[in-house]
Parts: structure tokens; sequence; C-alpha cells
């Protein structure tokens, strides 16, 4: 062997050594509902440094597309429910493929493999809304792809909430899945169209919803270190709820008559905060059993092998709807300011390490508003609460949550300074009618943590509006 190939040697060695610590089927999901976000070019970075190498977003973000290029990560871009009516008119659809997936198709690009037509559409709470446009808007998005000549490499899907299949109540073992009955007929359209374009079913697997969403369920059913009591379904012993979901799906799919179809997990994680059961402990947990499962291509008792899931999600989004719960703004593994939560091997050998940080992030001054104790009217301290809560996140204060501890001082301070904060520490925003003063003191407890906005473009200057709302809550309420 020469100098070359030895050389080359070592440097394939180093370049397989990287490849091998990378995780073929493991994606994230990144959401960006924050009043205050990281720049997409750190997010892109913290991807990379962790080896993440699929991602799946929720719009087709101009700025975070752009931070892909050149990267070859794996991109699934997505049309937002609200545009998908839009989308049966085949016109506007082979514009948007024009515009947020060809644009980006060069030597160089944007690695998009996916567009998501929807984000659950057919979820109950919906009660229908989308469901005369979902099939339309897929088919006129994966013929505009085919027309573009792109359709072999990139797929048009549907990402489905669980609840477009279930079992019959007096036989709930997977192998009796079915479709909705109310949407079975859309489904099995919608199932035919992806299986000819050889696209994948996407479904999002929520175990933790699960366990929130029924009291009696078998806590340990929700992970996967098998504590639970089996599930006989004819002689496959399920142990945990996110075998059991996916193979009720499977069977689902079979019955429709394609049980071949691949099947994408959309999303799966578990949350932080917000919620009794929404912690890092049970977080921990669940990864714990579910990296290795992606890593080492485990599947499920149905599905034995390779599927693709994608956590998630990447980043705390404290601008989300709490409609589903508190714990919904509380789902990233990491914080919203890219900090790791918790040890996390994305390996799957559950080495107790932690996750690249996001780099360079840059933070707002080390001040804090809180509750001014001097304060002697508090008759409106109450609504001053209620008004900081309604427009920065105060879910870290409910039940079971962590600031649940807090005083009754202590919960006005949390709410003021998450509101100071949300508001770029604008110091107008910490008054509350002379209820609050800043201070340069932590006032982070042991369980709670009064945090440090990041300094970001993200926040629209919206600081009038809220003041101006101020003073109209004021007018009615006062
Ligand atoms: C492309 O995607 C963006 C972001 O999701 C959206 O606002 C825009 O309308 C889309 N462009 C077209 C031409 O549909
Ligand atoms: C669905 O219907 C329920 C009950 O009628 C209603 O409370 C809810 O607001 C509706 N949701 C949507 C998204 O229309
Ligand atoms: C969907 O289309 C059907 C048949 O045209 C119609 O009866 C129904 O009201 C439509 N649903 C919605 C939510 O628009
Ligand atoms: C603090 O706020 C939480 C959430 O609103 C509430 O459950 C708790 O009772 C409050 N604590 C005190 C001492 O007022
Ligand atoms: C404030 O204190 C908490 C708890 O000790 C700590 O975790 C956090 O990093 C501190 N924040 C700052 C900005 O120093
Ligand atoms: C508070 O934030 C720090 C990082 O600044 C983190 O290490 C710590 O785990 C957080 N504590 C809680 C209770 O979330």
């Amino acid at each position: 062997m020469d100098r070359i190939e030895g050389l080359c040697l070592f440097f394939c060695c180093i370049v397989l050594g990287i490849l091998s610590d990378r995780v073929e089927g493991l994606g994230v999901n990144w959401g960006t509902q924050a009043f205050h976000k990281l720049p997409p070019n750190t997010v892109v970075q913290m991807l990379k440094d962790n080896g993440i190498q699929k991602v799946k977003l929720f719009d087709a973000d101009e700025s975070t597309l752009s931070a892909f290029a050149g990267t070859n990560i794996e991109v699934m871009v997505a049309i937002p429910n609200g545009d998908l009516a839009a989308m049966i008119d085949y016109k506007r659809a082979k514009r948007w493929v024009e515009k947020n997936v060809t644009r980006y198709n060069f030597n160089g690009g944007v690695n998009i493999k996916y567009v998501a037509v929807g984000n659950e559409p057919f979820l109950k709470s919906y009660n229908g809304t989308f469901e005369n446009y979902t099939l339309p808007a897929l088919k006129n998005i994966q013929n505009a792809l085919n027309e573009a000549k792109v359709g072999d490499t990139i797929k048009a899907t549907v990402p489905l909430n669980a609840d477009v299949y279930q079992s019959p109540e007096n036989n709930p073992v997977p192998s009796a899945g079915r479709f909705r009955p109310d949407i079975a007929d859309l489904m099995t359209q919608m199932v035919q169209f992806l299986s000819q374009n050889n696209a994948p079913f996407t479904v999002n697997i929520y175990p933790f919803l699960s366990l929130y969403g029924s009291t009696g369920f078998p806590f340990d059913y929700a992970f996967f270190d098998g504590g639970a009591t089996p599930v006989d379904d004819n002689g496959i012993k399920y142990t945990n709820v996110f075998d059991a979901n996916f193979d009720t799906l499977v069977s689902a799919l079979k019955a429709a008559g394609f049980g071949n179809i691949p099947i994408i997990v959309g999303e799966v994680g578990w949350p932080t905060d917000g919620d009794i059961n929404a912690n890092i402990n049970n977080a921990v947990r669940f990864y714990r059993g579910l990296l290795p499962r992606i890593a080492s291509n485990t599947g499920t008792p149905l599905r034995p092998g390779y599927i693709e899931m994608y956590l998630f999600g990447l980043l705390d989004e404290d601008a989300k709807t709490v409609a589903p719960g508190n714990f919904e703004r509380h789902w990233g593994i990491f914080r919203y300011d890219g900090q790791p939560k918790f040890p996390m091997d994305l390996t799957g050998q559950n080495r107790d390490v932690y996750l690249v940080a996001a780099k360079n992030v840059k933070y707002l001054e080390n001040r804090w508003c809180m509750f001014n104790p001097n304060a002697n009217d508090l008759s409106k301290l109450g609504d001053n609460i209620n008004f900081a809560c309604t427009f920065a996140d105060c879910t870290p204060l409910g039940y079971g949550s962590s600031c649940n501890g807090l005083d009754a001082n202590g919960n006005a301070s949390y709410a003021f300074n998450v509101y100071f904060q949300t508001q770029n520490q604008n110091l107008q925003a910490c008054d509350f009618q002379g209820l609050a003063k800043l201070t340069m003191q932590n006032i982070s407890t042991a369980n709670c943590n009064f945090t440090i906005q990041i300094a970001s473009s993200g926040l629209r200057s919206s600081a009038p509006v809220y003041f101006s709302l101020l003073a109209l809550v004021t007018y009615l309420f006062f």
C-alpha cells in the first residue's frame, strides 16, 4: 500500500466513523412558533453538529430553506392546513411547487425529499373542515412534482394524526385496526394515490397523549422498557402503546388492500413541562427506549425493520396554542435557546451524553422583572397577571409543572418576567401599573427557571400593540 492509498484509507475510516455515528432513520421536527427564534443558520449548524440528517418543517419559509442550501440534510417542506383549499386549483399547486420546491433543486441547493400536504387535517376536532380539500391538494401537488420531473425523488404525503384509524371497542387489538368509519373511503382513495406514486403514508404517534387522554391508561405501557402487562393479539405480545398503535395502522392499511405501503412516523416524542407526566425523567425514559429502536431498525411486530421517524420536536415553542394542553409548548429536545434539556444519545447506545448545543447564541441582558413587594394597591394584581399570561407563556406555573411550587408573589414575578422577556426587555413592559420592578438578581429557584430571552429578530415589534391592548384591558376591567 503506498502513501496515497494509506492516507485515503485513513480518511475513509474517519468518514465511515462519523457516518456510523449517524442514524439513518432519525429525523426531527423543526417548528418555529416561538416569540424569539434562533436564527435559521444557528439551528442548521446545530443539526449538523448533532449528525441529524432529516428535518420536517411546517411550512416552506424562504429563510429557513436557504439555511439548508448545500448541507445535504433531507428536508420535508409543508403546506399548512389553511393553504389546502387554494391547492385544489392545479395552477396554484404548480406555482407552490415551482416557488417552494423546484427553485431549490440545483447543485448546492436544498435536498427536499417530501412535501407534507397539510398537518393532521383529519383530526376529529377540526369537524371535517379540511376533508374536501386534502386529497385534491395531495394529488395536485404530486402531479405538479411529477410534471416538473422531480416526482421520482420528491414525494407528497399527508401527516395524519393517529385518530384516523382505530380498533373496535369490543376487540381492541392491533390486528383489528381499521380506518375511522367516517373517513374510510377517503382514506382508501388517499392510500391508493400514495401507493401509485410510491409515496409514503405518514402518521404521528404520541404515547404521551394516550397517557394524558385516558385516566385508566397503564403508565408503563407508554414506555418501551417492557414493564407493562402485555396485550396479547393472537400470540403477538405488545408491551408498549407505540408498537400497538403503529400495528393498528398496518392492519388498517392491509384491510384497505395496501399492507406494504411504506410508513413514516412524522412525529413522536415526549414533552418536559406543562403536565404532571410531562417532565425530564419521563422524557429521558421514553427516549432511552425509542432511540435504540430507531438506531437498530427494530420496527414493530407487524413491520420489523427500518422505519423513518421524526422526533417532536427540536425546540420549545412558547407561542403555540395550548388548546391540546399546557404541555404543547414544551416538546423540545432543546430548550428555546438551543440548550439540550437532558442526556440523549441519538446513536441509540444510551451513553450519558448531551446533544451539542446551539453555538454563539445571543441573549438579552441579565435582568429580570419581578413583583414589587412594596406595592401597596394589590387590587389589580390578578388582572395584570392575567394580562401577562395572555401574551407570554405562563404554562410552567400550572399544576404538575416546573414552577407550580411558587408562592403568590413568585407567581406574579414569574408572569411579569416572562412577559418582560417576551417584550425584548422593553422597560415599559416591566411596570404593570406599579406592581413590578426590575432586578439584576437571578430570581430563579431550584425547580423553576426565570429565563432570560434570546436576542433575535423573531419578534416583530409588536410591543406597541400589546401596550395599547393593556390600555384596552385596563379600560374594560378596572
Ligand atoms: C411558498 O411557501 C410559503 C411559506 O410556507 C408560502 O407563504 C407561499 O405562499 C408559497 N408560495 C407559493 C407561490 O405558493
Ligand atoms: C368543532 O365543533 C365543536 C362542537 O360543535 C366546536 O366546539 C369547535 O369549535 C369546532 N371546531 C372547529 C375547528 O370548527
Ligand atoms: C364537503 O363536500 C360535501 C359534498 O360536496 C358537502 O356536502 C360538505 O358540506 C363539504 N364539507 C365541508 C366541510 O365543506
Ligand atoms: C400560582 O399560580 C398557579 C397557576 O395559576 C396556581 O395554581 C397556584 O395556586 C398559584 N399559587 C399561589 C400561592 O397563588
Ligand atoms: C439563573 O439561575 C438558574 C438556577 O440556578 C440557572 O440555571 C440559570 O442559568 C441562571 N440564569 C442566568 C442568566 O444566570
Ligand atoms: C434552568 O436552566 C438551566 C440552564 O440555564 C438548566 O441547566 C436547568 O436545567 C434549568 N432548570 C429547570 C428546572 O428547568
